[in-house]
């Protein structure tokens, strides 16, 4: 399947790469982009097309366009000529498909052609899938999203270590996290075109991002996080579309906002630092799901646009082509990585207990890292715990299969494993 990729910037380059290292059956041809010639690196095939011309790229050779360029025009003017000459698209445009969405998913249906837009939300988290297939089956209610990195990377910082607003700014901008003109961001224009396309994959309305009210996080100081922590809360831009009965008419009604508002401390939206993304479907069968990770991103966002090009060429091929295993014997299951291990004793107390314990563990070339003891338990029964520095699970299991029968266990010692 031959790929072109239409700009060649943070997103284009990551594409770029992941294409060019990916051992499915894909191939990236053209790399389209103004004033191409400064473009080119050294890491890309000889093969590989550089043009400035967009009819280079809408020849029959190809079968799908990434776009990653952005902005609405001339983007949606490409993407419209793409489906004309019958080629898939993906893109992670989300202003275009926030604002004209519906019409593009019409047209590539009606050229019976894809248009994937997992990338324009969330970058890296599959939400778009997954609310379409996923949660099919249920009738969602509310969606909430913390939908904008830079947003909240900065009220995180501001709330973590009390930087000033403009501290925190310029520190998302040095850190690669914010624009040099962050107005989109701050000001929830980015957020609002995330929860359109939310609104109309999850809630099957078509929101205009217009309509949809926008609040800046640019007037909260540190001082807002000190009061917000005094009542049990924290402070995120929160993006919020819900269905509602009240007011119906002929067109279906929701409430919508973009803004920052005070979530309860050790909520899973308070949880979510740096520049991660969260969203939360609220469904009337299914009940609370959540999604999160990486928002934003070269790579995060490629790996996004991948996976659409992958799941259009999985649905255009013939059945049984596209196999996720390529070997068809059990695998071998081999004991996973070393790692720390808690263990837990409860003994009948009298001296010489850690001694003969550290003595067996050593035998078995186990290393302790502690050993802990909590007072007031009476000496018949006494716990207490070791913990061991990485080791193989079976290792640690075949010393304590030789501590258990020891006489002053009071029952088998217990092993955790402690993953960080
Ligand atoms: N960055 C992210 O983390 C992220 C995450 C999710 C979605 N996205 C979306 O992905 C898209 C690309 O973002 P990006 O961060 O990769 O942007 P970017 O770094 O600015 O890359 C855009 C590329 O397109 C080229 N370009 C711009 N206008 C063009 C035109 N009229 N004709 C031909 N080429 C043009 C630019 O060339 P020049 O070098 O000449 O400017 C640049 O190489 C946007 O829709 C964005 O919203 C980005």
């Amino acid at each position: 399947v031959n790929v072109a990729l239409l700009g060649f910037g943070t997103v284009g380059q990551s594409v770029a790469r992941l294409l060019v290292d990916s051992t499915a059956p894909l191939r990236l041809t053209h790399i389209f982009n103004r004033a191409v010639a400064r473009k080119r690196v050294d890491w890309m095939p000889s093969d590989v097309r550089w043009t400035e011309r967009m009819d280079d790229v809408l020849v029959p050779e190809v079968d799908i366009l990434v776009e990653v360029v952005g902005g609405l025009d001339p983007a949606g003017c490409w993407l419209r000529q793409a489906f004309a000459a019958g080629k898939s698209v993906v893109t992670a445009n989300k202003q275009l498909m926030a604002h004209e969405g519906g019409e593009l998913l019409r047209l590539a249906a009606q050229h019976k052609v894809h248009l994937g837009f997992e990338a324009a939300v969330a970058g890296g988290i599959p939400v778009i899938r997954a609310i379409r297939e996923g949660l099919a089956g249920d009738q969602l209610q509310r969606i909430t999203g913390i939908l904008n990195g830079t947003c909240n990377y900065m009220l995180t910082r501001m709330e973590a270590d009390k930087l000033s607003f403009d501290a925190a700014l310029k520190e998302a901008q040095q850190r690669g996290f914010a624009e040099a003109d962050p107005t989109d961001d701050l000001d929830g224009y980015d957020a609002r075109a995330k929860l359109c396309i939310l609104a109309r994959i999850g809630l099957h309305v078509a929101l205009r991002p217009a309509d949809v009210p926008c609040r800046s996080i640019r007037p909260l100081t540190d001082i807002d996080f000190i009061y917000a922590h005094r009542l049990g809360y924290t402070i995120r831009q929160l993006s919020r579309v819900e269905r509602q009965t009240a007011g119906s008419g002929p067109a279906p009604a929701v409430a919508a906002s973009v803004e920052p508002a005070l979530v309860r401390r050790g909520s899973v939206l308070a949880g979510v630092r740096g520049s991660e993304n969260h969203v939360l479907t609220i469904g009337e069968r299914g009940g609370e799901t959540g999604f999160s990770g990486r928002g934003a991103g070269g790579d995060p966002t490629a790996v996004a646009i991948l996976s659409d090009v992958l799941a259009i060429v999985r649905h255009t091929s013939p059945p049984g082509w596209f196999r996720e295993v390529a070997d068809d014997r059990p695998a071998r299951v081999i004991d996973e990585h070393p790692c720390p291990h808690y263990l837990r004793f409860v003994v009948r107390d009298r001296p010489g207990i850690i001694a003969t314990l550290a003595t067996r563990l050593a035998e078995h070339d186990l290393n302790i890292d502690a050993v802990l003891q909590e007072s007031g338990w009476p000496k018949e029964a006494l716990p207490f715990v070791i913990t061991l520095e990485a080791a193989r699970r079976e290792v640690v299991d075949r010393a304590l299969d030789e501590i258990a029968p020891l006489d002053f266990n009071v029952e088998r010692p217990v092993s955790l494993p402690i993953v960080d």
